[in-house]
């Protein structure tokens, strides 16, 4: 795991667009599959890449899926596919074959198994699971990452690629990408900011598996980056 600090919120997402854009100029594909997280901290780096790295990003060559998804319709505001459409979607020169939502809208149990038959048809695969070219991940201040909660643990190691994780606290269910298809992920890219993540950044840059970001970040096969403000590394440096 590559831990990335910068010194503000916004100079840590900057760093992360142009990891992104990195990854997609070294894949030796045309079509570069990513997957977003939702939640608050992506938002900032959405803003930020349609309004300062339009010009340098061969949107033609992206398909956007999503890590997860509440299950609410799109003009919800807890919705993910939401919060992108507003801070990145609604920005950029991106077609709608380019951009595969999760139905949130639709029964979750359902539309897990429909999104991932439609993400596994589609990507490369390494051990009978979907391999994304990058999958960008928030952690929560409980230690989730992806709609995987501490107390379901065993979405981390299921085999289903997607599953319907419930919010601990509000009930909410979310379709989420599973453990096994993270770990096996090209690139896993985390972004944390803000003091509150700091106990868990430490948690990361441990070696014990205290909850599914630390277990990600220490079990995913290929390319594990973190990038985090200083506040976000107060627990680390
Ligand atoms: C979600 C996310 C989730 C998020 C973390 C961090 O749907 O909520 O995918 O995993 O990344 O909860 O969220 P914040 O950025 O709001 O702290």
């Amino acid at each position: 795991m590559t831990l990335n600090i910068y010194p503000d919120a916004a100079e840590t997402a900057r760093a992360l667009v142009r990891f992104v854009l990195k990854v997609v100029e070294e894949t030796p594909r045309e079509k570069v599959n990513i997957a977003l997280s939702g939640g608050s901290t992506p938002a900032l780096m959405f803003d930020l890449w349609a309004e300062e790295f339009a010009k340098q990003t061969p949107w033609q060559r992206l398909h956007l899926y999503w890590v997860d998804e509440r299950c609410v319709a799109p003009e919800h505001p807890e919705s993910n596919y939401g919060m992108t459409r507003k801070h990145l979607l609604d920005k950029i020169p991106l077609s709608p074959e380019q951009v595969f939502r999760i139905i949130g809208e639709r029964n979750p149990e359902q539309e897990a198994k429909r999104y991932a038959d439609f993400v596994a048809s589609r990507l490369p695969e390494e051990d009978g699971y979907p391999v994304f070219d990058l999958v960008q991940l928030g952690a929560g201040d409980d230690g989730h990452t992806s709609s995987i909660f501490p107390d379901q643990k065993e979405l981390l190691t299921t085999e289903a690629i997607y599953a319907v994780g419930t919010h601990p606290t509000t009930g909410q269910k979310r379709v989420a990408l599973t453990g096994q298809p993270i770990l096996r992920a090209t690139h896993v890219a985390f972004l944390m900011a803000g003091t509150a993540k700091a106990p868990i950044l430490r948690d990361l840059c441990s070696d014990v598996d205290t909850g599914p970001a630390a277990y990600v970040a220490h079990h995913a096969m290929h390319d594990t980056q973190v990038f985090a403000d200083d506040a976000a590394g107060s627990h680390v440096k």
